[in-house]
């Protein structure tokens, strides 16, 4: 086993880790309460010019929280009640929603539907205390396809009240941008095309907001990487190459630690893993970092480049690590109630019509108002609508997803996760907590939850330009 007070670590450790290492410390002396601690936090959302490429590229103009892409990382504790400021500086209405949050549904940042847009030059306050430890994301959920392809997005990490042993805890938020020659935005976003085939895939991948060649490590280190997919529409399928990193938690919620299927760390848009990347390797190795999610479009994201100092420790004897689980509830899969959840449409999906505003749309008068999906049969716009379920407060719910159409869809619920059950009538291995589930084509995916957080809810597809085109609905507590 290693630890960070033996002498062999300590200092090196120490200055690689200090965040979680001072925690620990200060754990061992005082067990940490739920003390009423309140982390105030400021953002701005702005335009804004950063440097995505790197030279000899231009700089880019964004829209981003403050003056920055990614926007800056909230990091709280669990218990911890945060209060965020949002000022909008932008030239259009805005909200930010804090993705896999279980917040009170005032808090859940859907325009119309639980607030008022924030006005440009408006102000309003989030107030809430998260309840899950893990690693989540904000973004806006004023349209989205635009602003949040645009740059506005930031990490926000919830601590564990007691951290794990790792050496440094690192988060990579993913980014897919379709950038013109000059390193500028390409415009048409939300265009049709890009609404009903894939969505707006991108021809640049940054990491923290920058093309990214190289990942310094050291032999024996053992990271806790943190990994965000804020990109529109791009699915990721990370090869660790030379490395076997353990998946721990999912969307924040913890897993049992295992490598995934084909050593093949896959994110749809909006999810999280966090890995635990032991660096196995030797000094002044390099090994790459491939996305081969998309086939024949596999690219290298970037190295992984070990230094040629001597290996921190031997990772053979390294204890298996294990997060503390988060207060969810369990939901009662014998007793729960059942729902199917259809989605339709899009190019190659065969769907004639579907009702639009309670009346039914043949497919050429839903695309010229922008819809080419529909979920149980209704195609939405906006925010606002008639619940496609009500479920009743603190029961136990299956939903059978069935993706009857011939694109991905990664799913995202907001205000509950649930547990991924089956797929294709198949129990899952791990059961895993999620709020955004990736359905391939044709897939069927049941999620299991308790109904235990009330008010109305989006349940919508995070490829964006999906979410405009139709994939969307509220499902409500009451
Ligand atoms: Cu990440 Cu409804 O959103
Ligand atoms: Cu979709």
């Amino acid at each position: 086993m290693f630890s960070f007070s033996g002498p062999a670590v300590g200092r090196r450790a120490f200055l690689l880790g200090s965040a979680s290492l001072a925690c620990a410390t200060a754990l061992n002396v005082q067990p940490r309460v739920a003390r009423a601690q309140t982390r105030e936090v400021k953002l701005v959302a702005a335009p804004g010019r950063v440097s995505l490429v790197g030279p000899p590229h231009p700089d880019t103009d964004v829209w981003c929280y403050g003056g920055r892409v990614p926007g800056p990382e909230i990091r709280v504790r669990q218990g911890e009640r945060l209060r965020v400021s949002v000022e909008n500086r932008l030239a259009e209405e805005t909200t930010v929603h804090w993705h896999g949050l279980r917040v009170p549904n005032a808090m859940d940042g859907v325009p119309h539907l639980t607030q008022k847009p924030i006005a440009p030059g408006e102000t309003f306050v989030y107030d809430f205390t998260p309840p899950d430890a893990g690693t989540y994301w904000y973004h806006p959920h004023q349209r989205s396809f635009e602003q949040v392809g645009r740059g506005l997005y930031g990490p926000l990490i919830v601590e564990e009240p007691q951290s794990i042993a790792v050496d440094r805890d690192v988060t990579w938020v993913l980014d897919d941008w379709r950038l013109l020659k000059d390193a500028s935005i390409a415009g048409g976003f939300g265009g049709m095309h890009d609404v009903s085939h894939n969505g707006r895939v991108g021809n640049t991948v940054t990491v923290n907001g920058r093309v990214t060649e190289a990942f310094p490590v050291r032999a024996g280190e053992r990271i806790r990487l943190r990994l965000i997919n804020a990109a529109n529409a791009r699915i990721f399928a990370l090869e660790f190459e030379g490395h076997a990193p353990q998946i721990i938690a999912l969307d924040g919620q913890p897993v049992e630690a295992h490598v995934p299927a084909g050593e093949r760390v896959v994110l749809g848009p909006a999810m999280r893993v966090d890995l635990l990347l032991d660096l196995t390797g030797k000094p002044g190795q390099r090994f790459r970092v491939v996305d081969s999610f998309y086939r024949s479009l596999e690219y290298r994201l970037l190295d992984v480049v070990y230094a040629d100092d001597a290996p921190l420790r031997d990772l053979a004897k390294a204890e298996p690590v294990r997060l503390p689980a988060n207060p969810l509830i369990e939901p009662d899969l014998k007793l729960a109630t059942r729902h199917e959840v259809t989605l339709g449409g899009g190019m190659m999906g065969g769907m004639m019509s579907a009702m639009m505003d309670g009346k039914r749309a043949d497919m050429r008068t839903l695309m010229h108002s922008g819809l080419v999906w529909a979920i149980n049969g209704i195609a939405a716009k906006g925010h606002v609508h008639e619940p496609l379920l009500t479920l009743e407060r603190n029961r136990s719910y299956i939903l059978q997803l069935i993706n009857d159409t011939a694109w991905p869809h990664p799913m995202h619920l907001h205000g509950m996760s649930f547990r991924v059950t089956a797929r294709n009538g198949k129990p899952t291995r791990h059961r895993e907590w999620q709020d955004t589930v990736l359905m391939m084509a044709r897939e069927r995916v049941d999620i299991a939850f308790v109904a235990d957080n009330p008010g109305d809810w989006m349940f919508h597809c995070h490829i964006l330009e999906h979410q405009v085109g139709g994939v969307m609905g509220v499902i409500r507590v009451a």
